[in-house]
């Protein structure tokens, strides 16, 4: 699709509407959001445009759709598969949309359990400021210091606290977001209940920007808890991990808030990378998961009972529970630097996989000896999300060559072999991350054709143009099934 460069007139509008803060074509200015967060692929850009309002965005939208360039949004430039890298069939053309200055909170409301944020909020900045009233943003992940809310949105994120309240999608009580023509939605009404048909804000919602620029969204909050309790078990098998999963559900019912699956291997790759850490249990487990409980005074010694149950009747092997908050903080510490400890020892294809929850170990445990049959040498590494069926089911380099060789030669490969076998599962091939760029040609080959045809009917009909985001998400000519 060929997408015009903006022209010397356009840019003149946005320089004289935005001024310097919100409009810049200094190379040494876009440099930094050119690359992608895993430094897979560094893009090009006309300009970097950053609206301070959502009027200032839906400007700018409007101005390059009445000119059919092309807009690529980004928020904290923290995506997994290259969402927010303006790389691609606009690239060198398209406007860098970042929505980094639309950072204000606009309002809490404890009575509503709701707080408005603009897009370009950090993760971590909107804990804090609904903490100050009282209440908590229920969705956390290793991106925090960085990941916007705008982002967070048009990924449908997930993290660390699905089990309990669920992703992106079940926070989201409204949007305000820029359409493709440039025209402002203005939704962000705290509703609980809103039946007028189509619900637009969940197009938008998992869109990753190819519908819409999100400028504001209205979040779910929930109670701020008394106390939490941290624990860190190991274990023989992940089968194991799973009852152990239902079974503190069972007795300890939704205090359960965090249950994330950590190997063996994962652990000594922490320890090896990252300054500061030791290993919680005396010896190396199999399997290890960190639980996080929440609730009023007695959470601790509740889960503290629950796990030496499990230790004497063989389920767990060993467990340690936090003491302080300082050793909470350094047990999460080992499982969200885990995919950073991944990283420094070399290259991995990374997989963002979920399969029915029942299911998980079993596909592992299948996944683990089909990939290996297939690829000798390489590491399968499994860890994350097990209680929503969802495992980051990365395959490292072979041990000792040159990894990134191995990347380049293998990875593509490695990768629509591993989709391959999460379709067959009845899975997904993004559970959490989305497509972006660098899994749209898997979608492509392996998504069912009806999904496909519906996603391109729905893209067709609100961005007939195809500027919003073009490379991510939907399928390219050049992306043919089969692949
Ligand atoms: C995680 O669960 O740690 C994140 O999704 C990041 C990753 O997959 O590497
Ligand atoms: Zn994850």
């Amino acid at each position: 699709m060929p997408f015009p460069a903006p022209s010397a007139a356009l840019l003149g509008d946005l320089a004289g509407r935005l001024g310097p803060q919100g409009f810049t074509v200094d190379p040494a200015d876009l440099a930094p959001w050119l690359t992608d967060w895993r430094r897979r692929v560094t893009g090009a850009a006309a300009a970097l445009v950053s609206p301070a309002s959502a009027e200032e965005a839906a400007f700018v939208v409007a101005r390059a759709a009445a000119e059919g360039v092309a807009i690529v949004p980004q928020g904290g430039n923290s995506s997994m598969v290259g969402g927010a890298t303006p790389a691609g069939p606009a690239e060198g053309r398209a406007l860098l949309v970042s929505m980094r200055r639309m950072r204000a909170i606009r309002s809490v409301s404890p009575a509503d359990n709701a707080v408005v944020a603009e897009a370009g909020v950090v993760l971590a900045d909107l804990h804090e400021a609904v903490e100050a009233e009282g209440r908590r943003f229920p969705l956390s992940l290793a991106a925090k210091g960085n990941a916007t809310v705008g982002g967070l949105v048009s990924t449908n994120a997930g993290g660390t606290q699905v089990l309990r309240f669920g992703p992106m999608r079940s926070l989201v009580l409204g949007l305000e977001a820029v359409l493709p023509d440039g025209s402002l939605l203005h939704g962000l009404a705290p509703l609980r209940k809103d039946n007028r048909g189509y619900d637009l804000k969940q197009l938008l919602i998992g869109g990753e920007g190819t519908l819409g620029l999100v400028t504001a969204a209205t979040l779910r909050l929930v109670p701020a808890f008394e106390t939490r309790s941290v624990g860190w078990i190991g274990l023989r098998s992940a089968e194991d991990a799973l009852t152990l999963l239902r079974r503190l559900e069972d007795r300890l019912g939704e205090a359960v808030e965090s249950f994330e699956l950590v190997p063996a291997e994962g652990l000594a790759l922490v320890l090896r990378h990252i300054p500061d850490t030791r290993a919680p249990l005396a010896e190396s487990w199999t399997w290890n998961v960190l639980v996080e409980a929440v609730g009023s005074g007695d959470i601790g010694e509740r889960l503290q009972n629950e796990l030496m149950d499990a230790i004497e009747q063989g389920l767990a092997g060993d467990a340690t529970i936090a003491a302080s908050e300082a050793q909470a903080d350094a047990l999460w510490k080992l499982r969200e630097s885990l995919s950073e400890a991944e990283a420094r020892d070399g290259m991995a294809a990374k997989h963002d996989i979920a399969v029915p929850v029942a299911d998980m170990p079993g596909f592992m445990t299948r996944a683990s000896t089909a990939v290996t049959a297939r690829f000798p040498g390489v590491r399968p590494i499994a860890f994350g999300h097990l209680g929503d069926g969802n495992v980051h089911f990365n395959v490292r380099a072979p041990e000792g060559g040159d990894d990134k060789a191995w990347f380049k030669a293998q990875a593509a490969a490695v990768s629509r072999f591993v989709h391959g076998l999460v379709t067959e599962s009845g899975g997904t091939m993004s559970a959490e991350h989305g497509i972006g760029r660098f899994k749209r040609a898997d979608f492509a080959a392996l998504a069912d054709p009806v999904r496909l045809a519906a996603m391109r009917a729905i893209k067709a009909a609100l961005d007939p143009a195809g500027i919003m985001n073009p490379g991510a998400l939907l399928p390219l000519a050049e992306d043919a099934p089969g692949q």
